[in-house]
């Protein structure tokens, strides 16, 4: 059972979840929602995974979910975040640098898969924390190109999640799970 795959996720709009079964579709693994996590026995697992979305510059989650598994010996970790904003070089890194120490990026792989914003599915406290939000941008004065564009971005739901962006994390899990 050395190379089993556990794939653990925290999805509270859905976009997670979305990619959790793109996944699930092409390699063999266990799904299990983080809050069910004890009723899976993790000792028989060589990867564990885990996926959320991004709140707020944080991975949701992570910290718990951190806790769990950082300290069991042999296991490889994969940690993949889903958010609103793109694919970019800057943004990845911040996310890891926000979200990971040095030691911790030692020994878990990360990946990001851009998703989107859906006001329909949030929560009435994280619907009013957007609203604050992008109110607060719309009326900023000099705003930068990164404002004036994340501004634009979350005033209205949508979806740019795509099966192609999980190619880099299914190509690695090939790779160390033979
Ligand atoms: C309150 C709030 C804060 C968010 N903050 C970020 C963020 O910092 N960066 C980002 O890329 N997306 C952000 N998003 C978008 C979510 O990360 C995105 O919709 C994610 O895929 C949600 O995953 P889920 O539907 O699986 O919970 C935020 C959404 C909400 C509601």
């Amino acid at each position: 059972m050395g190379n089993s795959i556990l794939l653990v996720y925290k999805s509270k709009t859905g976009f997670t979840k979305k990619y959790v079964d793109w996944i699930d579709e092409v390699i063999s693994c266990q799904k299990v929602p983080f809050d069910q996590i004890n009723n899976v026995d993790i000792n028989n697992y060589g990867i564990i995974i885990y996926g959320a979305g991004m709140h707020a510059g944080r991975i949701q989650g992570l910290k718990e979910f951190k806790n769990k598994v950082l300290n069991l010996a042999g296991k490889k970790i994969v940690v993949f975040a889903t958010g609103g904003a793109p694919y970019t070089e800057e943004i990845i890194s911040t996310i890891k640098t926000d979200n990971f120490s040095a030691n911790e990026l030692n020994k878990i792989s990360f990946f990001y898969f851009q998703s989107g914003i859906n006001y329909d599915k949030m929560r009435f406290l994280d619907k009013t924390i957007m609203k604050t939000y992008n109110r607060i941008l719309e009326f900023k004065n000099d705003k930068s190109d990164i404002e004036d564009g994340t501004n634009k971005a979350i005033s209205r739901t949508y979806d740019h999640s795509s099966r192609e962006n999980i190619k880099p994390m299914i190509d690695y899990l090939n790779k160390i799970s033979n």
